[in-house]
C-alpha cells in the first residue's frame, strides 16, 4: 500500500491523518496515512529515510523552510512561498515541494464561501510564514488592493517588495489603516495566545466585511468574535482552509480531487 504521512513537531494533535483517510475512503485509493513526530535536530534524515518508501508527505510546524530546503525541485508557489507543505516523490526517485496552503485559503473563499476577490480590497494581518504562504495565490485573484498589516512593519514592507510584481500589495502598520475593506484575513499568531491585532473596527463595514482568522478551535477565535461584534457580515475560520490544501496535496499525490465538503462536516462535528 502505497505510504504517506505528515511530518511535525508536536504531530499528536495533527487532524491531517483524519483528513486524508476520509479522502481515501471517498475516492476509493489505497494507501496508508499517519502523523510522524521528525526530530528537531534532523528532519532531513528523517524524511530521507521516510521516502526511501514512502510516496508523499505532508509538512507542518517547523519543518516548512526546511523541507523547502529539501525539495529537489519546486512549484512556482513553493518557490515564491520559501516554504513547502507538501512532498511528494516523483517516479525518478526526486522529490518534488509544493506548497498548497493559499490555494487552499482562496478555494476555501471562492468556492465554499462563494466570494469572488477579483477587485475586491483585502487586508491580510501578519508578515509570517502563513501570510508569506498566501500572497500569491490571493493575488492571482486579481484583488483592487491587497493591504499586508503587520506589528513590525518592516516585515509587512519586506513582503509588499517581494510581491509587487503579482499584483497591488502594500505594507501598513495595524494603527495607518481606517477605512472598510471588502475582506480582512487575520494571518497572524495573535489568536494562538488569544490576542487581537490591533486594527479599527472601522476597518469593517457593518453587514459588508467578511472577516477570515486562519486558525481554528473549538469555539470562536478571538478575532472572529472580534468581527462579529463589530459587525462582519461573515465569519470563517481556517479549518476549511486545511481541509482545502489537504485536498490539493491529495490530488497532487493522486491525481483525483476528494469532494471536501462532508470530510469539513465532519471534522466541524469532531470539533464540536
Ligand atoms: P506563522 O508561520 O504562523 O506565520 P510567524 O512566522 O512566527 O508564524 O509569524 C507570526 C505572525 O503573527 C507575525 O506576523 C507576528 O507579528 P511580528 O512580525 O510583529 O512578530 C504576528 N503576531 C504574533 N503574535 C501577535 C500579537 N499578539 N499581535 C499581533 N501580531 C502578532
Amino acid at each position: 500500500m502505497d505510504r504517506y504521512g505528515v511530518f511535525g513537531n508536536p504531530i499528536g494533535h495533527s487532524k491531517s491523518p483524519l483528513i486524508h483517510r476520509l479522502f481515501a475512503q471517498q475516492t476509493g485509493e489505497q494507501l496508508s496515512y499517519e502523523a510522524l513526530l521528525a526530530p528537531l535536530e534532523d528532519f532531513s534524515g528523517f524524511a530521507r529515510a521516510f521516502f526511501a518508501e514512502g510516496k508523499g508527505g505532508n509538512v507542518t510546524v517547523p519543518f516548512k523552510e526546511q523541507a523547502y530546503q529539501l525539495a529537489d525541485s519546486l512549484t512556482a508557489r513553493a518557490q515564491r512561498a520559501g516554504a513547502v507543505n507538501t512532498l511528494k516523490k516523483l517516479d525518478d526517485g526526486r522529490l518534488l515541494g509544493d506548497n498548497t496552503d493559499g490555494a487552499g485559503l482562496v478555494h476555501d473563499l471562492t468556492v465554499n464561501a462563494g466570494v469572488a476577490l477579483k477587485g475586491k480590497r483585502i487586508l491580510l494581518l501578519g508578515a509570517g510564514g502563513a501570510v508569506r504562504g498566501v500572497l500569491e495565490p490571493l493575488l492571482a485573484e486579481q484583488p483592487a488592493a491587497l493591504v499586508i498589516a503587520n506589528r513590525t512593519v518592516a516585515k509587512a514592507e519586506q513582503l509588499a517588495r517581494e510581491f509587487a510584481d503579482l499584483g497591488p500589495v502594500v505594507a501598513s502598520g495595524f494603527d495607518w489603516i481606517d477605512a472598510s475593506v471588502d475582506l480582512i484575513v487575520n494571518g497572524t499568531s495573535a489568536s494562538l495566545a488569544g490576542e487581537l491585532p490591533p486594527i479599527a473596527p472601522s476597518l469593517i463595514a457593518p453587514g459588508h466585511t467578511l472577516c477570515y482568522d486562519m486558525m481554528y478551535g473549538k469555539q470562536p477565535t478571538a478575532f472572529n468574535r472580534w468581527a462579529s461584534e463589530h459587525g462582519a457580515a461573515r465569519t470563517l475560520d481556517g479549518l476549511g482552509m486545511l481541509v482545502e490544501q489537504a485536498a490539493e496535496a491529495f490530488f497532487l499525490w493522486r491525481g483525483v480531487r476528494p469532494d471536501s465538503a462532508p470530510v469539513l462536516a465532519e471534522l466541524r462535528r469532531q470539533l464540536a
